[in-house]
């Protein structure tokens, strides 16, 4: 029998996904959005895209949760993105109020699915989700991880003039201005790009790369990144339904792992079938685990703020 993958959110980073993975043959997909017409919409066509990608999924639209019933994984990117000078702390409220709701209805039809939480902001949205739920640490994820060090390798990439193959990036913390890029667990075919690039030039990828999120806001004006989002959730769910033990920096429930407990934030995790599998700990310099405990330090802030 066919995966079933929901996505709450018919938006730019919900339907985005949803293109990816049809066309990808992931799963049977359901969208759902409060609007009327647009998951249904948006089902449809990409449902009559399917003959010519020769993809076998299903894809249905809905304005209610029945047609999500028994999904293996739910994605819940349902809320407002950031507006110029806006940051992705101003979305709290608004955002908890949607995502609360949304996980209700989800974990009441598919009590044994992996939720994985994309609505910003990031680490705080899944601490609303893991309440409402009642879901295990295993079965609540979020996606910015794979988003954010994707966005370092494509400045590393263009920087050194290789091939995106070549590059491998490694970015922590939370999902805010604060994250925690690694270089020196970034990797050009194999070496660090210490190695490879003076100080100067990686603080500026760095910089880059924390603020990745609002480059692109300044530029499309209305609106946030999707494609590159879209792809990121893509990875997270393949890994769990092919269970791959696939390791990927994602937002997992912290329980001591890092020196941190009963905290959402960004760290490598191994992903299967099961969800989280485990929380992987690599070492980290002084420095590096300082600017971690301040990432964390923001999220648990933003945190004691929720509802
Ligand atoms: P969008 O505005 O294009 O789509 C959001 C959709 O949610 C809309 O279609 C809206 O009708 C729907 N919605 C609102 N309330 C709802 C409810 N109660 N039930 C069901 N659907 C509801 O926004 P976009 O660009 O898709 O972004 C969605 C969220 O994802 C934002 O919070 C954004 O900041 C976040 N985001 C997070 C990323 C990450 O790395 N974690 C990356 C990109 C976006
Ligand atoms: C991003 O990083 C808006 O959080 C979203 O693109």
């Amino acid at each position: 029998m066919r995966k079933k993958v929901t996505i709450v959110g018919a938006g730019n980073v919900g339907a985005t996904t949803a293109h990816w993975l049809a066309a990808k043959e992931l799963a049977d997909i359901v969208l759902v959005d409060i609007v009327e017409g647009i998951p249904q919409g948006k089902a449809l066509d990409l449902l009559e895209s399917l003959p010519v990608e020769r993809s076998n999924v299903g894809v249905v639209g809905s304005n209610g949760y029945e047609p999500t019933a028994g999904s293996d994984i739910v994605v819940i990117t349902a809320g407002f993105p950031r507006k110029p000078g806006m940051s992705r702390d101003d979305l709290v409220r608004a955002n908890a109020e949607i995502v609360g709701a949304a996980t209700a209805e989800v974990a009441k039809r598919s009590p044994n699915s992996i939720l994985i939480v994309v609505t910003n902001p990031l680490d705080a949205m899944c601490e609303v989700a893991r309440r409402v739920s009642g879901f295990p640490r295993e079965r609540v994820l979020g996606m910015a991880g794979v988003l954010d060090s994707a966005r370092f390798c494509t400045f590393i990439a263009m920087e050194l003039g290789v091939s995106v193959d070549n590059v491998h990036a490694f970015v922590l913390g939370g999902h805010g201005d604060q994250m925690v890029p690694l270089p020196r667990y970034s990797t050009v075919a194999g070496v660090p790009i210490t190695e490879l690039l003076d100080k100067a030039t990686i603080d500026r990828l760095v910089e880059r790369t924390a603020k990745g999120g609002g480059e692109i806001v300044n530029l499309l004006k209305a609106g946030s990144a999707y494609y590159a989002p879209g792809r990121a959730i893509t990875e997270m769910i393949d890994a769990i339904l092919k269970d791959k033990h696939k390791i990927l920096p994602c937002a997992a429930y912290l329980q001591g792992e890092y020196g941190i407990r009963d905290l959402f934030i960004g760290v490598p995790c191994r992903l299967g079938a099961k969800g989280l599998e485990k929380v992987v700990e690599i070492g980290l310099t002084a420095e590096e685990k300082a600017s971690l405990e301040k990432s964390a330090q923001a999220v648990e802030a933003l945190v004691k703020t929720l509802p």
